[in-house]
């Protein structure tokens, strides 16, 4: 008989949090989300989503008003935990696994026998048994000699921002308990909402499926990214030459760009290199070559000033990729700040925000702008993000001289 489940319990309500409490609660369970921010727990019980993602905010506003969402900041009683707290990494690069020690203290102490806790956030290869440990050393009474009366599995989260409400319900999910009957629990879970396949394993085989899927994406954009530097470095277009090699059949190389930003594909490879030194040379050197490229437009940038002799600049852009607001870890932001810090005056267009990001702040010479007056302002035009508000736009950049890093006004 499959385990069934009346109440769930989303720890971290955030980017993975939000949607999936949303999700749960419109597919008939009592949802309890919980974050330590008091302003999203604040708008999520009056019906609003605190970012912006296509359906969401419809699901949550459908989710709180029929009740079966309610918002708080600490985790409620439950049968089921779903944890999705951020894994950033430090400065030295290490995974920053704090969030989730703090989110398995807090769920402990309202814990009972027969619930399930699963771990959703990106992490390091014994998070799972991490967070077991946690709960073991908080509660005793749910340990019987090496046996935890409480399932525990991992299971990774791979929707992509922009369709994020489909994914959660359409992508096939791993599912790895601690012990085969953990993961039978997870998967009965999830396969009560998610149309996709359900695969089990292990908790630590899926730990790595996640890392490994976004360090694939990385050595895959480095490659890219190094063609580009090649091909740059001869005077050639490397969309022209990468478009040509994919003419070949068994050949699919991806698109270059000023680097690799968000808060996966930067971050996530650094979780096994930084643990397994000298058995991931290949990831750590895509790593050095994606965060290479926001230095490449930079001197494009000041080889432009020179020409020019202007330093006015309109940066097209500041997500970290096409059509969405997400800022993390951008590269586009990175080369405002860069050109910023070397004196260069500038216009920011990022149609999906309505105000300057904190990195960005700080610097007098920087300013959101619109693309009309950004364009009209500017003698030089870098192109930093794809989004379709800056499709066929390129006739406006006529007599500029335009740095299009991505392609796009080819
Ligand atoms: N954003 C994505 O596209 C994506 C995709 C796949 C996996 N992930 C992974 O999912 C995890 C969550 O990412 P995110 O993008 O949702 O992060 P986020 O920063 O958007 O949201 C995390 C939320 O957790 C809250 N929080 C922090 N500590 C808490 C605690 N102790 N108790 C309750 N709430 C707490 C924060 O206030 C925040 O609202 C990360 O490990 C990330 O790597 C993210």
């Amino acid at each position: 008989m499959p385990r069934e489940f009346e109440t769930i319990c989303v720890v971290g309500l955030g980017y993975i949090g939000l949607p999936t409490a949303a999700t749960l609660a419109s597919a008939g369970f009592a949802v309890k989300g919980c974050d330590v921010t008091p302003h999203i727990v604040e708008e999520l019980n009056e019906g609003r989503a605190h970012f912006s993602e296509p359906d969401l905010d419809m699901l949550v506003r459908g989710a709180v008003s029929s009740g079966r969402l309610t918002a708080y900041t600490e985790p409620q009683p439950a049968d089921a935990f779903i944890i999705t707290v951020p894994t950033p990494i430090r400065d030295d690069k290490s995974p920053d696994m704090s969030y989730v020690e703090t989110a398995a203290r807090s769920v402990a102490p309202v814990l009972a026998e027969g619930n399930l806790v699963i771990l959703e956030s990106t992490s390091p290869l014994g998070a799972t048994e991490s967070v077991a440990d946690v709960i073991r050393e908080a509660r005793p009474d749910l340990v019987d000699g090496e046996t935890l009366s409480v399932a525990l599995a991992y299971c990774p989260e791979r929707i992509l921002p922009g369709q994020m409400v489909r994914e959660l319900v359409q992508n096939d999910r791993i599912v790895g308990g601690l012990t085969p009957a953990d993961s039978e629990c997870a998967r009965d879970l999830y396969a009560s909402f998610v149309r996709g396949e359900i695969h089990m394993t292990d908790a630590k085989t899926a730990e790595l499926v996640k890392l490994i899927e976004n360090a694939y994406r990385d050595v895959n954009i480095a490659f890219a990214n190094e063609v580009a530097n090649i091909s740059e470095a001869h005077g050639l277009d490397p969309w022209e030459a990468i478009g040509l090699a994919n003419r070949h059949p068994r050949v699919n190389i991806l698109n270059p760009g000023p680097g690799v930003g968000g808060h996966c594909i930067a971050v996530d490879p650094w979780f096994l290199i930084s643990n397994n030194g000298d058995l991931t040379g290949l990831m750590a050197e895509a790593r050095r070559v994606n965060d290479g490229r926001p230095e490449t437009v930079l001197e494009k940038v000041r080889a432009a000033a020179a020409e020019t002799g202007s330093k006015k600049v309109a940066c097209l852009g500041l997500a970290f990729k096409p059509d969405v607001d997400d800022l993390r870890e951008s590269p586009a932001i990175d080369i405002a700040v860069g050109l910023a810090e070397e004196g260069f005056e500038i216009c920011a267009v990022e149609p999906h925000v309505n105000a300057l990001p904190e990195k960005l702040w700080r610097h007098d010479s920087i300013r959101l702008a619109g693309f009309e007056e950004a364009l009209a302002k500017a003698d030089i035009v870098v192109l930093l993000v794809g989004h379709k508000a800056f499709r066929n736009r390129a006739a406006d950049a006529d007599g500029k001289t335009v740095i299009d890093t991505v392609g796009l006004w080819r």
